[in-house]
Formats: C-alpha cells, sequence, structure tokens
C-alpha cells in the first residue's frame, strides 16, 4: 500500500504543503493514541472553561487543541492558526506561506461515551507579504482552500484528504505509525435513502426544511414514493465520513431555538474543510441559498446553515428553498 508523501508528490502537490500536512497528521497520531486510552490517560470529562462561543470545553477539546497549536507553530510551516478553541487567530513563522483553521476535536460531546470523535482541518495561502498577527488574513472563501481533511478516531483511524485532486482515505497502520492509501478516489453516490439531521430541533426549522423532511418521513406513503432511513452520529466527521462512504443526506439548518445563534456549525473549520472534500467526491455543499466555498467570510468562528451529500439528494432540498 501506498504511503501519503509519494502520493502528494506524484499529484505535484509542493513539497512545502506536504510537510504541513505531515505536521497536522503527527498531531493527530498523537490525538489517536489519547484517545484510544480513553479513560486509562484521564482525559475524560470537562474542565470547568468555556470556549469563546459560551461551550463548556472537555479535557479533551483543551488537550487536542494544545497538541496541534504547539506542533504546528513550533513546525514553521504555518503563518498563523485559528482554532474552535481559541478566542483569537496566533501568529506563527512570517516568512510561511500556508494558514490553518482547525477543529481539534470534532464531536467532543461523544468523547464519554466511547463513540466517535475527529479532527478537522483546512488549509489556505497566506496573502503575499501578510501580517502573521492580522486575523483578516482568514477572511478568504473555502474555494481558495488548498488542501481540506479530517481524521476520524474511529474503530480504525481515517484520514479523508483532498488537495483539490480528488478526495482520498488513508488508514492509520498503528503499529508502524504510518498513512497508507485505502481509497484512491471516494466517490459519493448520486443518488441515496439515507438522511442524517437532528431531529429534536424540528419545530425550530424554517418551512422549507420542515417540508423537505416530511416528505422524507413521509415514505413510500409520501410525494418521494420511497422509504428513507435515519442516521445521527452527534460528530459531523462521523456523518460525513458515512456521506463520503455510501452517500446520503447530511443537514444541520438554520433553526430558531436560540435567536443569537441561528446556525451551529462554523464556516471556517467544519463547514469549508467538509465541503471541499464533499464537492472532491462529486457532491454538493450548500446553506440552502448558496455555495458554502463561495461564501466570503467576516469572523473566525461565523457559523452558517450547511446542506452537503449525494448530489441529486441535496439538489432535492435546495428546490424546497427556492
Ligand atoms: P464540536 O464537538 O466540535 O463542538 O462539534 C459538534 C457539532 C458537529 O460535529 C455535530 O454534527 C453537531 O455539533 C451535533 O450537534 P447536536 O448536539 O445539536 O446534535
Ligand atoms: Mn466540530
Ligand atoms: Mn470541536
Amino acid at each position: 500500500m501506498r504511503r501519503l508523501p509519494p502520493v502528494l508528490l506524484e499529484d505535484g502537490c509542493p513539497r512545502e504543503l506536504i510537510s504541513l500536512i505531515r505536521t497536522v497528521l503527527a498531531a493527530c497520531k498523537e490525538i489517536s493514541f489519547r484517545v484510544g486510552q480513553g479513560a486509562l490517560s484521564g482525559v475524560l470529562g470537562s474542565t470547568l472553561d468555556e470556549n469563546i462561543q459560551g461551550e463548556t470545553q472537555k479535557k479533551l477539546d483543551v488537550l487536542t487543541n494544545q497538541l496541534l497549536k504547539d506542533i504546528l507553530l513550533e513546525s514553521g510551516y504555518v503563518k498563523a492558526i485559528a482554532s474552535e478553541e481559541e478566542d483569537f487567530t496566533v501568529a506563527g513563522n512570517p516568512d510561511a506561506k500556508y494558514i490553518v483553521a482547525f477543529d481539534p476535536l470534532d464531536g467532543s460531546s461523544n468523547t464519554d461515551i466511547n463513540s466517535l470523535v475527529g479532527t478537522i482541518f483546512s488549509i489556505m495561502a497566506a496573502p503575499d507579504g501578510a501580517d502573521p498577527a492580522d486575523p483578516s488574513i482568514f477572511m478568504q472563501p473555502g474555494k481558495n482552500q488548498v488542501a481540506a481533511g479530517y481524521v476520524l478516531y474511529g474503530p480504525s483511524t481515517v484520514l479523508a484528504l483532498t488537495t483539490g485532486k480528488g478526495t482520498r482515505f488513508f488508514t492509520l497502520d498503528k503499529t508502524h505509525g504510518t498513512f497508507l492509501l485505502t481509497e484512491d478516489f471516494a466517490k459519493v453516490p448520486e443518488d441515496t435513502s439515507e438522511f442524517a439531521i437532528n431531529a429534536s430541533n424540528q419545530r425550530h426549522w424554517q418551512p422549507a426544511m420542515q417540508n423537505y423532511i416530511n416528505d422524507l418521513i413521509a415514505g413510500d406513503t409520501g410525494p418521494r414514493g420511497r422509504n428513507f432511513n435515519m442516521r445521527w452520529i452527534a460528530a459531523m466527521v462521523g456523518d460525513v465520513h458515512r456521506v463520503l462512504c455510501r452517500g446520503g443526506i447530511f443537514t444541520y439548518p438554520t433553526d430558531t431555538k436560540d435567536p443569537n445563534k441561528p446556525n451551529k456549525l462554523r464556516l471556517l473549520y467544519e463547514a469549508n474543510p467538509m465541503a471541499m472534500l464533499i464537492e472532491q467526491a462529486g457532491g454538493i455543499a450548500s446553506t440552502g441559498t448558496e455555495r458554502i466555498m463561495d461564501i466570503q467570510p467576516d469572523a473566525i468562528h461565523q457559523r452558517v446553515a450547511v446542506i452537503l451529500g449525494s448530489k441529486n439528494e441535496v439538489e432535492t432540498c435546495l428546490n424546497y428553498h427556492k
């Protein structure tokens, strides 16, 4: 099986970018080990702190953030980082070319129940001559991403990665510490009978999403004329991985549950990297009204509605929003 560096070199991926991706993965290998140790390493449970978004931080949120932050900043390959668990961007090497936004631990409500979690990352080039301390270097649409991926810490540790030449899966060989290519061209099937949404929010959705989901649930007695199945892992990494493997539609739509927080998922380190992976595998990623990767961000922790997955099913859902 082929290792990650030669696969990327063959693609013509710049060496500095390969080194940066390998740096992210070095941290992810350590995270994979810590997560795998579970209660044995004393990392389960919550801290007494909240992040800037008002969410209680799990011990693993803090630990994984620190691991990624330290290794990235020490490497010299990043000009700046942005993280879910950092209030502000953090400056790195002024001479480095790339910036990285990451969700160090996605699905952290799953940590204490030994269920799926992952790390999501997005890499962009910094504008020439930009000040590493200037947060506006992150205010670029997702279509500028040069690489995006996640590492899913499941029964096996799997990396989904794109550098703009398709979406690939690599599986961590834990005996040798190397990521090996296990799927060269991930392709999201265009049609699906599977949807993923947190249905407990149903009464708070907008009419378009209410109507769409009602029609799925009506199954063969409704306008769709066939039955649909539902899955919800409560970790976007797990749900998106399933969609990449066997198709589906995943959505965290706008809702009115908390007027101060109409959307849940964050653009820079959740929606954008997942959108690139999905599009590179032939799927669609939209807010309901626009392509996610076309959004011009105006804040580091900006949130957006997300509807992504199988092409034909996402298009059907978008028709309800017209
Ligand atoms: P995080 O753990 O990084 O805060 O992200 C959790 C996100 C996402 O992964 C998942 O799809 C969603 O929150 C689950 O939300 P609910 O708990 O509302 O189902
Ligand atoms: Mn997350
Ligand atoms: Mn997180």
